[in-house]
């Protein structure tokens, strides 16, 4: 009976701080509280998988994976909606209503900006999410409710105390634009593809079969309508996005406005395309809608699309340049990617230059050639692409452009996967990978040896001073005055920034050589696993599955890396030129080994003192009580943590008792 009470308690509080969090924004706890909560909570339902309800935050991780998408009807059509792109056509929509309504008087309108992503259906149930499903053709979508439960935005359960039996609620999915630019930073780290556009990144996202995927990328949602609803009444539409808001969904409430006039509508079209570059996300117009409910009634459709609202788009920021070449980079991972170099052109207020064309496939479909007359615009407002080429001013000496089969900085040839769309330079002696491996490796993140930046990598090697990792660490001082450009001042600064990175963690080191895979988090969890570069260095592949979180694609480029004795010598000698990790806090030996403690109340020691001791002899601190606490260890004047333990159980002990233990 306890148990399910703390789990219901569980829910309710995570649910409470992830609305703090992400929606409010104005978090109550640290987020390492939050995972003690959240990790209590999986604890629980891993022990009793039979009290895991609909509406458990532990959905919002992920983990459900399909076989395939299972198609769902819609209870009414999504429909869409007639498009215009100006302000004018506006005017003529306003006219248009009136006359169908035979009615000289102001029509009442709801406006709102047009979203640039995908629409979807959520469908809450007497409160509880039960079903997601893309808009698909309309009529019919997908169930993607597994990873719509990962987008944390979306509550699980209404706001409520009185929930409706059914709310069909439609929006739109999307990335904002500044997580888009570090989602493709990832992939690219990762080796991965990257996305044209946040559009895109959205639509690929929620159309995984894997929702650790989607749980992994910054998905967002906006409502702004509803299908089907039972047990809810509303007069305008306003009264429905405010009500949406009300009971937990995120609406794009600053941006809405009621408008009672065509002029109003023609206002607010040119204010939201003037705001539209410092907007957080990408929309590409706005939704004009007549905002009674009755008389949206009244008007009905035509054809697929409602009388009562109407599209205006906005123009994209485009501009016509010409490709002068097109380069081909080598990545890190080996990742050959093309580039396309035009005539410096502006675009939304900056000057452009450069496009990524992606891979080969991206050029065919697009048919990019070079020497091509091209529209292009800044995708998401941030970063350029290539829209269109105007065919008609194409040269008949023109010829499609296709990706070396050999790597343009080594000529060695390169290898395409099947199920890769990128083809790679797989000489591990490529001077083009090297570079870009090194770059990383000295990367803020990675080692962090601040005064090492990219231009200074590119003369390091060409000049041969650094042919591997360790070289870093031998550079002499005679050496860099040689180079250009460099005074005795930046050579004691390059210098002292190498010393400086020698003190690092283990976790760093890890991640510094750009394991194909292996980004900051998977490093630290193998940090945190093996404790010293020794036993990493001699981990095998049973152990690696072993490691929270590594599946065995992960293990398998990990296991390829240790493999690699030209990599690990290297690891091992850059620690005998002085580089050291802080010590592993955990000791494996020791009466306290496998056991977790909680320090509370004012203990005969400091605390650290304290801290110290237990692991000293092998315990592990936790930082709150949970049922996954050993023992509470307990001063004078305890405060709630007493009470909480006493509550689940979990042993209190005075200091003496510590003492003893050990
Ligand atoms: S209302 C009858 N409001 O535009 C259709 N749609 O062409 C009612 N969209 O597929 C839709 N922002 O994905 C509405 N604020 C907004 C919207 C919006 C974007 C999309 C939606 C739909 C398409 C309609």
């Amino acid at each position: 009976m306890f148990i399910m009470k703390r789990y219901e308690q569980l829910k309710k509080l995570i649910e409470h701080h992830n609305d703090l969090y992400h929606r409010q924004d104005k978090p109550e706890i640290s987020d390492y509280e939050f995972d003690q909560l959240f990790q209590e909570l999986l604890a629980l339902e891993k022990k009793h998988p039979e009290l895991v309800t609909s509406d458990s935050p532990s959905f919002r991780v992920g983990g459900v994976v399909l076989s395939g998408f299972t198609k769902i009807p819609h209870t009414l059509p999504m429909l869409s909606l007639a498009n215009s792109y100006s302000a004018e056509d506006l005017v003529d929509f306003n006219d248009r209503v009136k006359k169908f309504l035979k009615t000289e008087s102001e029509i009442e309108f709801f406006c709102e900006p047009k979203f640039d992503g995908l629409a979807l259906e959520i469908i809450y149930e007497n409160g509880l999410l039960v079903r997601a499903i893309t808009r698909g053709d309309g009529t019919v979508g997908e169930d993607v409710t597994h990873n719509v439960k990962t987008i944390s935005t979306i509550p699980l359960k209404l706001k409520t105390d009185r929930p409706p039996g059914l709310l069909e609620v439609r929006g739109e999915v999307l990335i904002f634009k500044q997580d888009f630019k570090t989602l493709n930073e990832q992939q690219q780290e990762n080796g991965e593809n990257t996305f044209a556009n946040p559009r895109n990144a959205a639509a690929g996202t929620i159309r995984q079969l894997d929702s650790k995927i989607a749980a992994s990328r910054p998905l967002r949602f906006f409502a702004y309508g509803l299908g089907m609803a039972e047990g809810v009444d509303f007069k305008n539409h306003s009264d429905v996005e405010t009500y949406l808001s009300k009971v937990g969904l995120p609406v794009a409430i600053d941006l809405v406005k009621i408008a009672k006039s065509a002029d109003e509508v023609i206002d607010y079209y040119n204010t939201i395309n003037e705001k539209r570059s410092s907007l957080p996300f990408d929309i590409d117009g706005v939704v004009i809608k007549v905002n009674s409910l009755k008389v949206q009634e009244d008007l009905g459709l035509v054809a697929r699309s409602p009388r009562w609202a109407t599209a205006a788009k906005f123009k994209p920021e485009q501009a016509t340049t010409v490709i002068e070449d097109i380069q081909v980079q080598v990545g890190r991972t080996g990742a050959l990617t093309p580039v396309a170099i035009m005539k410096p052109v502006r675009v939304g207020g900056v000057s452009v230059s450069h496009a990524t064309l992606h891979n080969q496939d991206e050029i065919d479909r697009k048919d990019v050639r070079i020497g091509d007359t091209v529209v292009i615009q800044r995708a998401g407002d941030v970063i350029p692409e290539i829209v269109s080429v105007d065919l008609s001013k194409r040269k008949k000496s023109s010829v499609a452009f296709l990706i070396p089969k050999n790597c343009p900085t080594c000529q060695k040839p390169t290898q395409k996967l099947e199920e890769e769309v990128v083809s790679r330079c797989v000489n591990s002696l490529c001077p083009s990978v090297f570079k870009e491996s090194l770059k990383h490796f000295v990367s803020r993140r990675a080692m962090n040896m601040e005064k090492i930046g990219d231009r200074l990598i590119e003369t390091l090697v060409d000049q041969g001073l650094v042919t591997n990792y360790s070289d870093l660490y031998k550079l002499k001082k005679t050496d860099l005055l040689n180079l250009d450009r460099q005074g005795e001042k930046s050579v004691d600064n390059i210098l002292k920034s190498v010393e400086i990175s020698k003190k690092t963690t283990l976790a760093r080191f890890i991640y510094a050589f750009g394991i194909r895979f292996v980004g900051e988090q998977t490093a630290k969890l193998l940090a945190d696993h093996y404790l010293s570069l020794e036993s990493f260095l001699k981990a095998t592949p049973e152990s690696l599955i072993e490691v929270p979180e590594i599946g065995p694609k992960v293990a398998g480029s990990i296991q390829a890396w240790l493999e690699n004795k030209t990599l690990t010598k290297q690891a091992i000698e850059i620690t005998q030129l002085g580089v050291s990790f802080e010590a592993a806090k955990r000791n494996d030996s020791g009466p306290l080994v496998g056991k977790s403690f909680l320090v509370t109340g004012t203990l005969p020691v400091k605390r650290d003192e304290a801290h110290d001791l237990i692991e000293k002899n092998g315990g592990k601190l936790l930082s709150s009580v949970s049922s996954k606490l050993n023992f509470l260890i307990v001063g004078s004047d305890p405060g709630s943590k007493a009470q909480k333990a006493e509550s689940l159980g979990v042993p209190i002990i005075s200091w003496d008792d510590f003492l003893k233990l050990i």
